[in-house]
């Protein structure tokens, strides 16, 4: 596969794969091999940019035959509060017309906070005792932010437990902005997975791509667990993939 790397880093395994094909290709593998050992399993997908590639790749694989999600109970990281599932930028579209919409995952085994929810706190109750519920959470797909947020973790004094409901950081709002309008119409709140409910699952892929995430990945899997970076609480757990392009595996690579 081009010119794939990898690395081993205590209990993180690190791809790096030269261009988004070969990243999406590469977090596809690692995907569907869970898949196979767990065909009925729970899994928890991301939204925004990097996940893409992976999407892509998958909606392939079902398309030819060789990607059966036709069992799976399909969760997600998080969801903007408030939003209405209609909304074109809500992550409930983004991951029917991304991904869903193209694929065999059945409508009723999907879940994700609602942003139509009356009570935010109560939808984090219920959608944390979903996710508690099943006890085959097989994988959970991450992306990450450039102040190292996972889901909607920002930083923080303490790693959230479970799933909670946050205010989004202007870091955070701007960096959503290009999706929307202007940065004033992006939500202020958001219902988010915590760093404990993503622990949780059984392995965590995380996916970084591009030179303005290259800083922020090398403090994640190099630097101090601190939850000023949630991501840095993956050096944690005991089975996470981290696939990376070029240009995000720069600062990690320089380090080493
Ligand atoms: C998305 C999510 C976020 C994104 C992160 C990176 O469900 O929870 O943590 O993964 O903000 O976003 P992109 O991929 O757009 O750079």
């Amino acid at each position: 596969m081009g010119n794939s790397q990898a690395i081993n880093l205590n209990n993180i395994t690190v791809y790096i794969e030269d261009g988004l094909d070969a990243v999406g290709k590469r977090a596809a593998d690692v995907f569907c091999s869970a898949l196979t050992d767990a065909p009925t399993a729970a899994y928890g997908f991301a939204t925004g940019s990097t996940p893409v590639c992976l999407y892509q790749e998958l909606i392939a694989r079902y398309k030819d035959g060789s990607l059966d999600m036709g069992e799976i109970s399909a969760f997600n990281l998080d969801e903007y509060y408030p939003i209405t599932k209609d909304n074109d930028q809500s992550y409930d579209y983004f991951m029917s017309t991304e991904l869903f919409n193209h694929v065999n995952v059945k409508p009723e085994n999907r879940d994700i906070p609602s942003g139509e929810a009356p009570n935010p706190a109560a939808e984090c109750l219920r959608y944390e005792a979903a996710i508690r519920a099943r006890k085959d959470f097989k994988l959970q797909i991450v992306g990450i932010g450039e102040n190292g947020h996972i889901g909607f973790n920002e930083p923080a004094a303490t790693f959230p437990a479970t799933t909670n409901y946050v205010e989004l950081t202007e870091s955070t709002i701007t960096a959503n902005a290009r999706f929307f309008d202007s940065a004033a119409d992006v939500p202020k709140h958001a219902i988010t997975m915590g760093v404990g409910t993503i622990m949780m699952a059984e392995q965590v892929l995380l996916i970084a791509t591009g030179s303005k995430k290259s800083q922020i990945v090398r403090d994640s899997i190099l630097g101090d667990i601190d939850p000023q970076v949630s991501a840095s609480a993956l050096q944690m757990h005991r089975n996470v993939t981290v696939v990376l392009d070029t240009d995000a595996a720069r600062d990690l690579l320089a380090q080493l």
